[in-house]
């Protein structure tokens, strides 16, 4: 193959409007609701599982603390009755002249000190703008036929799944125009798993729905499990966030970034072939 015939390095359009505006809203969003969801885990940091909560009661799962051991403040988190000594993060943060007796630290909250009744106000202005948002992107990826061309899975992108997977673990990434089977994995499950879970199990605990959707309280076994659960969705997107922000720079930051900003992505297919052109 001479020159003229190699594939060229190309600049697409990858990302639409929509799908650009509305994950910078989910990044800003989801910051919020973090810090402020721990603000409010602050008020009562334990964890049940079933319908009941209370002292009288044995059923849970996390606790976290602070306890006086020999005259000195510790910071404990009890985890399936395993305790871990978390001083400095959980149970027991700030200085040693002022220590801070909250589960979650202040820095790691909105408003950063205790004021439940703010935390709450401020959840719930963003659960409704992360669900806000997402009925647009879902009416977008509907309508321009961005569900069914990047995010839905078909039977030849779980052919190259395992190929996919062992290119990423060898930090070699697909630069075609769309998404790479894992990628495209990786996102399908926060749409049709993390976002459905934290969303409904968020409802869940809310007992105006309770009157509406008695259902959601038996789907989850309890509103104590809602909560626990609405806890372990907060952290796949906190290790979601992480991986994805590593992979975006492991990738290449700039393009990565570019695309998600201006919507244009360069592509290479002389290293990778672009999965759209073989379909
Ligand atoms: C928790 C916050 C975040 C969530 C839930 C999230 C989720 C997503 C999702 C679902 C997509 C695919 C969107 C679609 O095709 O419709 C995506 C793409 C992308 N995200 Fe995020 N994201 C978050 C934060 C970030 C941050 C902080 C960065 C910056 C490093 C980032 C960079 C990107 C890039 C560059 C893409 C496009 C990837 C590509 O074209 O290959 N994301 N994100």
């Amino acid at each position: 193959m001479n020159d003229e015939d190699a594939p060229k390095s190309r600049l697409v359009r990858r990302h639409s409007l929509v799908t650009r505006l509305t994950h910078w809203v989910w990044a800003i969003t989801l910051f919020f609701l973090l810090q402020s969801g721990l603000q409010i885990f602050n008020a009562r940091p334990n964890l049940y599982i079933g319908h009941e909560s209370g002292f009288e009661y044995q059923n849970s799962i996390l606790d976290i603390y602070a306890v006086n051991r020999d005259g000195v403040l510790r910071g404990e988190t009890r985890l399936f009755g395993r305790v871990f000594d978390t001083t400095g993060v959980l149970g027991v943060s700030g200085s040693a002249e002022r220590p801070q007796t909250t589960a979650f630290p202040a820095w790691a909250t909105i408003p950063s000190y205790r004021d439940l009744a703010t935390g709450r106000v401020v959840h719930f202005f963003f659960a409704w703008v992360l669900v806000g948002t997402l009925a647009v992107w879902l009416v977008n990826a509907l309508l321009t036929g961005h569900l069914w061309r990047d995010i839905i899975l078909k039977p030849r992108d779980l052919r190259e799944l395992p190929r996919d997977i062992l290119a990423h673990l060898r930090f070699r990434f697909a630069h075609g125009r769309s998404y790479s089977p894992l990628q495209k994995l990786a996102y399908f499950l926060v749409f049709a798993v993390a976002f459905p879970l934290i969303i409904l199990t968020g409802l869940t605990m809310s007992p105006g729905m309770n009157a509406a959707w008695p259902w959601l309280v038996d789907l989850f076994g309890g509103r104590q499990t809602a909560r626990t659960l609405h806890f372990v969705a907060m952290l796949i997107f906190v290790l979601f966030f992480f991986v994805h922000v590593l992979m975006t720079v492991l990738a290449g930051p700039v393009n990565g970034l570019r695309s998600m900003l201006t919507g244009y992505y360069r592509t290479r297919p002389e290293e990778f072939r672009s999965t759209e052109e073989e379909r």
